[in-house]
């Protein structure tokens, strides 16, 4: 409650007005405010006026729980945009953990493959992971959606194993960094510029990287055919032995 209130000429343009509490706890409580309204004389050179300008940003706090308080600038397509994008990481990491379990079954054996497809997986999961917390960080909720059952057999007649899987995984990767890009796309058509950015640096020059690992990854499974090699290329990815 303020019941005392001293103002001090400091120009003739603007007055600074000091204003005490009765009941000061815990030692001193201090408001202070400057008006240029104090004054009769017309303030030249103001370009804020942070007492004036906050009261409309203040009418917006929320005062029901369920809604968030950080909340700024977070548009709804931006905020739909980013559960879609859980959902694709979410069925990216279904797929390579389902492509883990076919390479790491007895009669198939690629160990290589099994634990590439593995740390693929739970990376993809992480990635779910990071934008639920850019969904909370920005005051959205955070909406999981249904993911399709993947594939169980990869086995290609004419192909092999190994290189459909593979090929299967660079076109869902292409198709990730689509989805991306739309994301992207949102984040600028709603001038949400922290958006676009957390898209970009953490997802899309990442995208570029797997994309052309997987690539290369065809492309050597392309030349060794489905045999021998293949066992060759599995050695090679235990050695390697980092996810995509
Ligand atoms: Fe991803």
């Amino acid at each position: 409650m303020i019941l005392g209130a001293a103002t001090t000429a400091l120009s003739p343009a603007i007055s600074f007005s000091v204003k005490t509490p009765s009941k000061q706890l815990n030692g001193s409580v201090v408001v202070c405010s400057a008006s240029k309204h104090a004054s009769n004389k017309a303030l030249t050179g103001v370009v804020f006026e942070p007492f004036e300008e906050v009261k409309k940003e203040l009418m917006l706090v929320p005062a029901v729980p369920h809604l968030s308080l950080a909340r700024h600038k977070y548009s709804n397509d931006s905020e739909s945009a980013i559960n879609d994008q859980i959902n694709v990481e979410y069925n990216l990491s279904y797929v390579y953990h389902a492509m883990f379990a076919y390479f790491d079954r007895d009669n198939v054996a690629l160990k290589g493959l099994a634990r590439f497809f593995r740390e693929s997986s739970a990376e993809e999961r992480e990635q779910a992971e990071k934008f639920m917390e850019y969904q909370n960080k920005r005051g959205g909720k955070v909406k999981l959606q249904s993911i399709i059952m993947p594939l169980s057999e990869f086995d290609d007649a004419e192909k092999g194993d190994a290189l459909h899987a593979m090929e299967l995984a660079l076109s869902l990767q292409k198709l990730t960094n689509e989805k991306l890009h739309h994301v992207h796309k949102v984040a600028v058509k709603n001038n949400d510029a922290q958006m676009a950015d957390f898209v970009q640096n953490r997802y899309l020059r990442q995208q570029v990287k797997v994309i052309k690992r997987m690539s290369e990854y065809v492309a050597q499974l392309r030349r060794v055919g489905k045999g021998h090699g293949v066992w060759h290329f599995d050695e090679m990815l235990l050695n390697e032995g980092a996810a995509a």
